[in-house]
């Protein structure tokens, strides 16, 4: 397949874009500075050039705290830049996979203890999490062929990601606080990667939730990567309201598919053993460790 990866410098789209050449697929990959997706006629103008058989939009602003103070910022990308690429993709009948968020779920948790499910209606706050449920609704408004991916507490090798920034403030002696009161569940993005790739390959099958096996706190998360890394540090729990960021954050943001279950695929593996072979394998992990990568 021809794939267009959207947003190809973050995160994800760096690890998702090998995933997908070392499967066999043709993959043009434009980071921001490339294809700005808010940038009217920019993607319709390459979909009308040039043909692809999907579409990848990891592009995204993801910056949950600054949103609240640049809210039109986030709402170019994640609702306009969204709605953009939808339309487009919908215009020349390019299946698109859009990546949202847990963070549509702000809710109180469902009483019986599971995840959120693809069925439960969103409940975002705050201001990434809203604009990131408009370029979802964008998406689905367009009825074109869609994979809508939500996923949640990425990591990769790069950016600043949770497991890198505790590692430099263990590495670096520094004290440790880390809030204990929100439950979500950490993906690596390569994980997440070679579950796309399958999910590509499949027809378009809507919205899919896709998220590292389990559930934690950030507070535990933080314990097993230095537990895992080797290290001894003590990590202080804090609460949501004594940390004071200035987004508001879900207390509960699990998610658990059902549509996954229903295409026969097979769910994400537990993610502590994901960080297992995070914290060994990636050179990005070693760097802060100072050590051979
Ligand atoms: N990170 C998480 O924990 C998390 C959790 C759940 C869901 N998600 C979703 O997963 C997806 C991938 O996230 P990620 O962690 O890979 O994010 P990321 O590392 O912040 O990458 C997003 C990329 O999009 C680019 N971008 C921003 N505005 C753009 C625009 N107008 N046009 C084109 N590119 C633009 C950014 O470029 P610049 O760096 O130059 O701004 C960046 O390279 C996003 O949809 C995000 O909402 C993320």
């Amino acid at each position: 397949m021809r794939v267009l990866v959207l947003g190809a410098g973050g995160q994800l789209g760096r690890d998702l874009v090998p995933q997908l050449r070392a499967a066999g697929h043709e993959v043009l990959a434009l980071a921001r500075g490339e294809l700005d997706i808010a940038e009217e006629g920019a993607l319709a103008g390459l979909l009308r050039r040039s043909r692809f058989d999907r579409v990848v939009n990891c592009a995204a602003y993801t910056n949950v705290d600054r949103a609240e103070t640049e809210p039109e910022l986030a709402a170019r990308c994640n609702a306009r830049g969204a709605a953009l690429v939808a339309a487009a993709c919908a215009e020349f009948e390019v299946p698109l996979c859009h990546l949202s968020t847990d963070f549509v779920f702000g809710g109180d948790p469902p009483e019986d203890g599971r995840g959120w499910v693809e069925s439960d209606p969103p409940s975002p706050l705050g201001v990434y999490a809203t604009t990131k449920r408009q370029g979802e609704l964008a998406c689905l408004q367009t009825g074109g062929p869609l994979y809508l991916v939500r996923t949640s507490w990425l990591y990769g090798n790069t950016g600043p990601n949770f497991p890198l920034a505790i590692l430099r403030r263990a590495v670096a002696g520094l004290p440790l606080r880390v809030v204990a009161d929100q439950v979500g569940s950490p993906t690596w993005t390569l994980d997440l990667s070679r579950a796309l790739t399958r999910l590509l390959e499949l027809p378009p099958c809507g919205l899919v939730h896709l998220s590292g096996g389990g559930r934690t706190t950030w507070h535990r998360f933080a314990e097993e990567i230095l537990r895992q890394a080797g290290m001894e540090a003590a990590v202080s729990p804090v609460s949501t309201a004594e940390w004071g960021a200035q987004a508001p954050r879900p207390r509960f943001s699990v998610l658990y598919s059902q549509r996954w279950e229903e295409l026969g695929l097979t769910p994400l593996r537990p993610w502590e053993e994901a960080l297992g072979e995070y914290l060994r394998s990636e050179p990005g992990v070693a760097s802060v460790l100072n050590r051979p990568g």
